[in-house]
């Protein structure tokens, strides 16, 4: 089998090096052993005149990372038009942030478009391809209408909302119907694939047997993979991180008083106002905690070009220095609110140090800050987790203390309660979440998901009674590119 994994963002920072991004962190240890070709994109735009993708390949662990320029004329219709200025508020249940237009839509089809036809050099005949996330919900389709036979599955890392809020993109029966072209389409939790399944039952009138479905494409099998961590290195990280700079002068300014930390990118879905004002609240119904707990907010910027994320960073910057303003003394600051990122180590170290882990989104796929949170903890000292109903995270780390980040005062007193917590039931709590962890590695999630998608392949053809050609013609030849030109996006 040669695997060809696909997602916007690819990531080839170490352990060492801030990352971008739950899901390109959490692919790279798995396809650096897998073997697997990653393509995504370079960063870098370029005019679309080119005859062929132009792309940097490098290598990555045992495989290989190859990475695309996209089309200059249709990337930011693309990204910050139609994937993240529809499809990502309405996967996150935010219909009234949806802003996109026409060109939006015809870019997010050239782009998946494209990429299809770049994907075709990686196209031998033992390939399979999974495609991450929403900004590629028709490159499938695109795929095999170029002719390609193969296995192609799909994961989702975010939520799949109701039918009545999908139907609020633009677009959506179109995009939902080029879905049905992936053999396996994967979700974080039970609740997004029976709202899939409810829409392809009622609003595309087909049959649904064992949560498989068939069309013109053939079938398409719908099952939950929810994505783990390696929560052994990521222990090891935080042991390792304790002597680092950052870590030990975190823990030196503390003073004996216990700290709270949250990790997100400054996004809409993560819950932040709510938590600040959480947090607002504490102090000040319980003053007796002023100088006795404080909160450390990491919150790396995003998509600051769209305007509901820079309205977002500039009600964040006044509410946190309103709180800081208000509780504040000469000598202490309630909340250090940080624009920045941090390395995987890094973080490990700054989890194991704060008594409470804050990870309270509105909406979230997974989450997988909740599961770092846990496994970057020392055994015998364990902090507490605090987590959001609605994070799929939830499901698994059921032992969590759980709120509701809409319930401001509910949320103050779990907040409280969780600084306050005895060690033995930190310690129950905290064991039952690690179980957890454990049997849910992202190794685990890897090759579930793709020993799923062979099978789901091998009874799509089975049910069409088709079979595979050997091989097929290349559009693009196989060639090596030299990393030059195009326009730096990020
Ligand atoms: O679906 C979740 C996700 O892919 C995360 O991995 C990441 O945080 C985000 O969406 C994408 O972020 P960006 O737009 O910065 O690539």
């Amino acid at each position: 089998m040669n695997l060809v994994v696909v997602s916007n963002r690819v990531s080839r920072a170490s352990a060492n090096e801030p990352m971008t991004g739950g899901l390109a962190a959490a692919l790279l240890p798995v396809v650096e052993k897998s073997g697997a070709i990653w393509v995504g994109s370079s960063g870098r735009v370029r005019d679309g005149a080119q005859k062929e993708p132009f792309a940097e390949i490098e290598a990555l662990g045992t495989g290989a990372l190859a990475m695309l320029d996209l089309p200059a004329a249709h990337y930011g219709g693309y990204y910050e038009g139609f994937a993240n200025s529809a499809l990502w508020p309405a996967l996150h249940s935010r219909t009234d942030l949806i802003r996109t237009s026409q060109d939006d839509y015809q870019s997010y089809r050239e782009v998946n478009s494209f990429m299809a036809r770049a994907l075709l050099r990686f196209r031998k005949p033992e390939a399979v391809f999974w495609i991450q996330d929403y900004h590629f919900l028709a490159l499938g389709a695109e795929m095999r209408d170029l002719g390609v036979t193969h296995p192609i599955g799909f994961f989702l890392h975010t939520p799949w909302p109701t039918r009545a809020i999908i139907g609020g993109v633009p677009h959506h029966r179109e995009l939902v119907e080029a879905m049905l072209a992936y053999n396996l389409i994967g979700f974080q939790t039970d609740d997004d694939r029976d709202n899939f399944l409810s829409y392809i039952k009622f609003d595309l009138g087909l049959d649904i047997a064992d949560g498989v479905v068939a069309s013109r494409f053939g079938t398409s099998r719908c099952a939950v993979f929810p994505i783990g961590i390696d929560p052994a290195k990521f222990a090891a990280h935080a042991a390792k991180a304790a002597s680092h700079p950052d870590v030990s002068r975190l823990r030196r300014s503390l003073h004996g008083e216990k700290l709270a930390i949250g990790v997100d990118r400054v996004d809409y879905s993560k819950g932040l106002v709510n938590r600040i004002e959480a947090f607002d609240r504490i102090l000040t119904l319980q003053p007796q905690l002023n100088r006795a707990v404080s909160l450390l907010q990491i919150a790396t910027l995003s998509r600051g070009t769209i305007e509901a994320y820079g309205d977002l960073q500039n009600q964040l910057a006044k509410l946190v220095s309103d709180v800081n303003g208000r509780h504040g003394e000469v000598d202490w600051t309630p909340i250090r609110y940080l624009n920045k990122g941090y390395s995987q180590t890094v973080l490990a170290g700054l989890y194991r140090t704060a008594q409470v882990g804050l990870v309270t989104p509105l909406h979230d796929g997974m989450n997988l800050v909740a599961k770092e949170y846990v496994a970057a903890q020392n055994p015998v000292d364990p902090g507490v987790l605090v987590l959001s109903k609605f994070a799929g995270a939830a499901n698994e780390l059921d032992t969590a203390l759980l709120v509701n980040p809409h319930d401001i005062d509910g949320m103050a007193r779990t907040i409280a309660t969780a600084f306050s917590m005895p060690l033995v039931e930190r310690r129950m709590r905290w064991e039952a979440m690690m179980a957890k962890l454990r049997a849910g590695t992202i190794q685990d999630w890897f090759t579930d998901f793709v020993d799923a998608l062979q099978d789901a392949h091998a009874a799509s053809e089975k049910a069409a009674g088709q079979k595979v050609p050997a091989e097929l013609p290349a559009v693009w030849p196989v060639r090596s590119f030299s990393s030059i030109g195009g326009t730096r996006l990020h």
